[in-house]
Formats: C-alpha cells, sequence, structure tokens
C-alpha cells in the first residue's frame, strides 16, 4: 500500500446551507489542531475537504467533477475527503466510483478526521458514515478567531419527514446541544471577536434541553453576554413558534426583527402532500402572531415549485400566499427529486419547463416585494454592524438589522455598529449615511 506524507496544508471546501458553513470551520480548526495549516490561495492542498451538500440538483454527479478536478497535472492527487451530506447518503458507492477519495465522513462523524487522515497516510481508506450517539461537539477544539459574525450550531437533524426531503435520512434525528455547552461556546465566539451570532439548527426553533427549556431561554441567557449586541435563529418550523419563542422577539432587543420561516407552498392539498403538517392560514397565523409583538419584522421563507401532483391552480394560492405576507426576502427553488424519499416516486412529477416557468412568476413577487421592503426602510435610521470593507475607497459593507445589506462611506472599522440613515433602496442592498 503507497503511503502518502502527513499532510501539511488544507482546505476546505463547504457547500450547501449555513450549517456546512459552520461544519466547514469547525473541520478547518480540528485540522488547524492538528498542526495542519489552511492551504494560502493559489497553493496546492495537501489534504482537501469536499463538505457537500445533498439537498437540491444532481449533488453527487458534482461532487464526482469536483474530485476530478483536484487532480493534478502529473497525475496525482491530494489526499481527498468526502464530508457532509452527499457523503451520508453515498458512502462506499463513493469510495468505488472515486479511487482518489481517501476518507468519506458524515456529518455526524467528522471529530474522526484526525483518525482517518493517519489511516490515509498509511495507504487505508475509511467510510465513517456512522450517527454516533455521544454527540461529536465534545470532542471538537475550542472556536478560534472569528469575524464580527459567527454561525453556532444548536440543533441538528429533522423528525418532520417532509415528503420531498433528503434531511431526516443524512443528517438524522433531531439531537439539542446543551444549554451550558452553548453558553460556553457563545462566551468562546464573543471572546474571539463575534458581535452577532447565529444560532443554526435544520429545525432551530425545536431545540430544548433536558429541562424542557426552548430556546426563549437560550436567547435570553445568550443576551446578557454584554459584549454580544446581536442575536438571529434559522431555520425554524412553522410548528415549532412556541408562544414563548413568539413572546422573545417583543421583549428580547439583541433578537434581530427578523424571522426565515419556511412555507414551501400555499395550498393546503400540496401541503398535506408535502407531510408540512400545517395549512397556509395556520402559517399565516403564526406570524400575525409574530407582528403583534414585533411589528417591523423583517419576514423570509423558503418555496418549492413543482411538487408532484400540483396543478396550476394550486400554484396560484402560492403566489396568494406571498401576497399575503410581502416577505423581506426568500429562497425558492425547482422541486427535485431526492433518492429515498417518498415523492420521488409519486406520480404527477411535473415536466422541467413548467417548473422553470412557475419559478420565473414567484420569483418576480418575491423580487417586487424585496424591493418594496427595501424602499419602505428608507427614511430609516438604525444600526449596522460592519462586516467588511466595500469595493470604493473608504466604503464599508454590514447588515441592518433587518438583515439587509447596506453600503455606506466614512470612518468605521469592521466589527463597529455604527448609526446610520438609510437613504437609498435597490433589490438587493440599500445606501446609508453615516451619522455622527
Ligand atoms: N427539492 C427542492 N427544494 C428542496 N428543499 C428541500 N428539499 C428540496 C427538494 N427535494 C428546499 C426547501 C427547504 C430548503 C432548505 O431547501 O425549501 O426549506
Ligand atoms: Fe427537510 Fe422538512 Fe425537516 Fe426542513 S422540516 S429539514 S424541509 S424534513
Amino acid at each position: 500500500m503507497a503511503t502518502t506524507p502527513p499532510p501539511q496544508t488544507y482546505r476546505v471546501k463547504s457547500f450547501g446551507c449555513q450549517m456546512n458553513v459552520y461544519d466547514g470551520e469547525r473541520m478547518a480548526e480540528l485540522l488547524g489542531a492538528q498542526g495542519i495549516r489552511p492551504a494560502a490561495e493559489g497553493e496546492d492542498a495537501d489534504l482537501v475537504v469536499l463538505n457537500t451538500c445533498h439537498i437540491r440538483e444532481k449533488a453527487a454527479e458534482k461532487v464526482y467533477s469536483d474530485i476530478g478536478r483536484l487532480r493534478r497535472d502529473d497525475g496525482s492527487s491530494p489526499l481527498i475527503a468526502v464530508a457532509g451530506c452527499v457523503a451520508q447518503a453515498e458512502g462506499e458507492e463513493i469510495m468505488a466510483r472515486a479511487p482518489a477519495v481517501k476518507m468519506v465522513v458524515g456529518p455526524q462523524a467528522y471529530h474522526r478526521l484526525p483518525a482517518m487522515i493517519e489511516q490515509a497516510t498509511l495507504g487505508k481508506r475509511a467510510v465513517d458514515t456512522d450517527m454516533p450517539a455521544e454527540t461529536k461537539f465534545g470532542a471538537l477544539p475550542a472556536r478560534r478567531k472569528v469575524g464580527p459574525t459567527a454561525f453556532l450550531t444548536v440543533q441538528e437533524g429533522c423528525d418532520k419527514f417532509c415528503t420531498y426531503c433528503v434531511v431526516p435520512y443524512t443528517r438524522g434525528a433531531e439531537i439539542s446541544r446543551p444549554f451550558n455547552d452553548l453558553v460556553a461556546e457563545a462566551h468562546k465566539l464573543v471572546e474571539a471577536g463575534a458581535r452577532e451570532i447565529t444560532l443554526l439548527g435544520q429545525n432551530v426553533n425545536a431545540w430544548r434541553d433536558d429541562s424542557n427549556r426552548g430556546l426563549e431561554k437560550l436567547i435570553e441567557t445568550l443576551s446578557e453576554i454584554p459584549e454580544l449586541a446581536r442575536i438571529r435563529y434559522t431555520t425554524s418550523h412553522p410548528n415549532d413558534m412556541t408562544d414563548g419563542l413568539i413572546a422573545a422577539h417583543g421583549d428580547l432587543p439583541k433578537l434581530m426583527p427578523f424571522l426565515h420561516l419556511p412555507v414551501q407552498a400555499g395550498n393546503d392539498r400540496v401541503l398535506k402532500a408535502m407531510n408540512r403538517s400545517h395549512t397556509a392560514d395556520s402559517y399565516l397565523r403564526v406570524l400575525d402572531r409574530v407582528r403583534a409583538v414585533r411589528p417591523d419584522i423583517a419576514l423570509s421563507g423558503d418555496f418549492i415549485v413543482g411538487f408532484p401532483g400540483e396543478t396550476d391552480a394550486e400554484f396560484e394560492d402560492t403566489l396568494r400566499l406571498v401576497d399575503a405576507v410581502g416577505y423581506a426576502q426568500c429562497f425558492s427553488f425547482k422541486y427535485s427529486p431526492r433518492p429515498g424519499t417518498p415523492a420521488a416516486t409519486m406520480d404527477g412529477q411535473i415536466a422541467s419547463e413548467v417548473m422553470d416557468e412557475r419559478l420565473q412568476r414567484l420569483q418576480a413577487a418575491l423580487n417586487r416585494d424585496q424591493l418594496a421592503f427595501n424602499q419602505r426602510s428608507v427614511g430609516q435610521r438604525c444600526t449596522v454592524l460592519v462586516e467588511r470593507k466595500g469595493k470604493y475607497p473608504g466604503q464599508w459593507l454590514g447588515k441592518s438589522p433587518w438583515l439587509q445589506s447596506v453600503h455606506f462611506t466614512g470612518e468605521a472599522e469592521i466589527g463597529a455598529l455604527v448609526e446610520v440613515e438609510l437613504v437609498e433602496a435597490g433589490p438587493n442592498s440599500l445606501a446609508g449615511r453615516l451619522l455622527a
């Protein structure tokens, strides 16, 4: 068996959701703790981790072409690890199809990467798609330096089994991380420079601890960290919007006025076939309750067009729901059959052109509402958390409380919270004027 010298440099490429971005950061920290350093821009890395996403499209095919592209001119390849949800779903299949891949590691097992790397240098290939009962988090090193905005995974997995979705299979059952671990990790993030923390979970608002405390209790406790200015959370399920969490939007000033609450469709028959266990109306009632305590809340959602069997008239109900809500921003997708999910084998699969046409109409409505939301913000004064330098000298980019991108010029620095007046709105960003 061919041996390889231990890797000196790594590169982690993350695809897909914020949870994957978080996992990618944690894997980078784990590799850093082994004395492996990040490869510089343009430098050939000894170890490449492809942190994959399986939620839509031909994700697996994309992984194989990415692997092919890693081959060097002399025919050799770096040590390649495939991580994330494609790793979980495809496992051994990847090993069989891509000899260059030495490690396949699922989202619940990546704390075992160092041991797998050691094996790989000895020429052994390993697949680890276990979902161990003891969670990986305890086995990961402490957080290193972070930017002004940081992610904190509080919950993983999903028990909802929406009929189109692969997550319950790739990420497993819902687990909540312990309260004290999360508070400790939040303190570490703030010490490392974070001013804003986004709590992450596939079903983040299903988070509960052993004493049955809900997410609002965690947010309340994190609010007490003085240097932490902002808290957000994503992604939520409508059925887990409890009274306590809704009340928190009115009671906790550090909880930003933004809610990402996917609905997927506006027609009750389609929602039932999706196994969403809410109706269009019950969803709208949840939003009413949030608006009652936080009238300026910016709303966001996810939509799928062309779920099997969706008729034109049923799709029109989605447009009606969009009109009723007035979203600040949204994600919308063409339905994509995921192997192993119930919807993939349902009758009435919709032609791609029909989905294209529906998606265009939906996105036109969503873009219209996003611009209108931004335009309504003009004239408002708000705080912007500065995230990075802009394209032009003296220009800065940051986020408003409503998660809008805001650019402005003047004296500032990354991580500062500055007061601006919003003076001009575009579809994707706003111009601000720095207030003294
Ligand atoms: N096809 C299209 N979109 C999907 N999503 C999840 N599964 C699928 C699928 N099979 C979308 C949903 C979800 C978001 C993360 O991705 O809208 O909320
Ligand atoms: Fe997938 Fe539904 Fe769970 Fe969201 S709630 S992760 S869409 S199964």
